[in-house]
């Protein structure tokens, strides 16, 4: 069988990382996919930063364009990241073109999934996003196979990794939020920009994506209501530890009377309570499924290593055949989302 051919637009901290893995991991990636996995093309801004992988035998594309679009590749990865171009120009080429694409891009799904979606149904090729959430976690599989035939009446957690480092370390080591924030960067947790991270917005795109697949709505950031964790100072932290509390960034989707309510805002737990546990770079995401207790899942939510380790079984999906649909059903079946009033729970 001939090996999948890949091209990949990004080479920062999570796109070198997929080079190295995939590398890395050929044989095992083979007897798993039944066929190789080849990355025959890449781009980036800079094509002379050195990036610690071996990209001697890998052709070099003028642009994200000419990648997602080049007759040579069954399979377009997109770690370039933001909403706007070229992450989606490039992509809505490479589904167009009939091709497979693999994104970690949260941004780009919560703003454009359905279209995107959309365009992966006409054409025929895979969509898959699981990096996008909760990072090397399997959630968006748990989501959409795992749980597709139980009914979900809330999904909440901690879905940002650079937030939960900075809180972590405000209240272990009392240090101020820039050089929490300044770490977080340092060590590949943050978004090219922070303060989508910082002011809750990364959170919200997150939710918006597992609300969809929850739910059947159609994802949309505009329905979350959103509150960042930019104001919180060390003495905050401090005192609410004093009550016996936490202070997490949680992103809460639930069904209520009115609607979908999905809302994103720093929240005081328990220390007892088991998302107040959850400390570092860590991620949590619990379920509560109709008749069944709440499943959590918990696990790195930001880096490379993690981060390409969901990039790399998406793409072993596609190698395999496996095409679902991104949001769970065919698009015409998933419901408006429409911003349901606010409830006390
Ligand atoms: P980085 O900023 O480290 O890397 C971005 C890469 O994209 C760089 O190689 C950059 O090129 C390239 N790039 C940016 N703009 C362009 C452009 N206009 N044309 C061509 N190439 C471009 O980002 P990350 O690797 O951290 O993130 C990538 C994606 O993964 C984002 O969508 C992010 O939200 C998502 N993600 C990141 C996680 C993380 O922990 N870092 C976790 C989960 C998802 P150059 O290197 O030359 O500047
Ligand atoms: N900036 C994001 C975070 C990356 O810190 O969670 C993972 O999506």
């Amino acid at each position: 069988v001939a090996p999948l051919k890949v091209g990949i637009a990004g080479l920062g901290t999570v796109g070198a990382e997929v080079v190295r893995l995939i590398e890395s991991q050929a044989r095992a990636l083979a007897g798993r996919s039944g066929r190789g996995i080849r990355v025959v093309a890449v781009t980036a801004r800079s094509k002379a930063k050195k990036r610690g992988v071996d990209l001697r035998d890998v052709e070099w594309a003028k642009d994200p364009m000419a990648l997602a679009t080049h007759p040579e590749i069954d399979c377009f990865v997109e770690l370039m990241g933001g909403a706007g171009d070229p992450a989606m120009s490039a992509v809505e080429a490479a589904l167009t073109a009939g091709k497979s694409v693999v994104t970690a891009n949260k941004a780009l799904l919560a703003k454009h999934g359905i279209k995107l979606a959309k365009a992966a149904e006409k054409h025929g090729g895979a969509l898959n996003f699981e990096a996008a959430v909760g990072a090397a976690i399997p959630v968006i599989k748990t989501l959409r196979e795992g749980l597709a035939g139980t009914g979900i009446n809330r999904v909440y957690g901690i879905l940002n990794g650079t937030c939960n480092y900075i809180l972590t370390r405000m209240e272990q080591e009392g240090l101020s939020f820039a050089e929490c924030l300044k770490d977080a960067q340092r060590l590949g947790y943050a978004e090219a920009n922070p303060s989508f991270d910082v002011d809750g917005h990364d959170t919200a795109q997150k939710l918006a994506i597992l609300a969809s697949l929850a739910f059947g709505t159609k994802v949309a950031q505009s329905a979350v209501y959103v509150e960042g964790i930019s104001s919180i100072a060390p003495e905050d932290l401090r005192a609410a530890a004093d009550l016996g509390y936490r202070v997490k960034l949680l992103g809460v989707a639930v069904r209520t009377a009115k609607g979908i309510e999905q809302r994103v805002h720093p929240t005081m737990v328990p220390k007892s309570s088991s998302i107040a546990q959850v400390m570092g770079v860590t991620n949590a995401v619990t379920i509560d499924g109709e008749g069944i207790p709440p499943i959590t899942l918990v696990g790195p939510g930001a880096g490379g290593a993690a981060t390409a380790s969901a990039v790399v079984a998406d793409i072993a999906d596609v190698a395999r055949g496996i095409r679902a649909n991104p949001f769970g059903r065919p698009i015409a079946q998933l419901r408006d989302t429409k911003k349901a009033p606010m409830e006390r729970h």
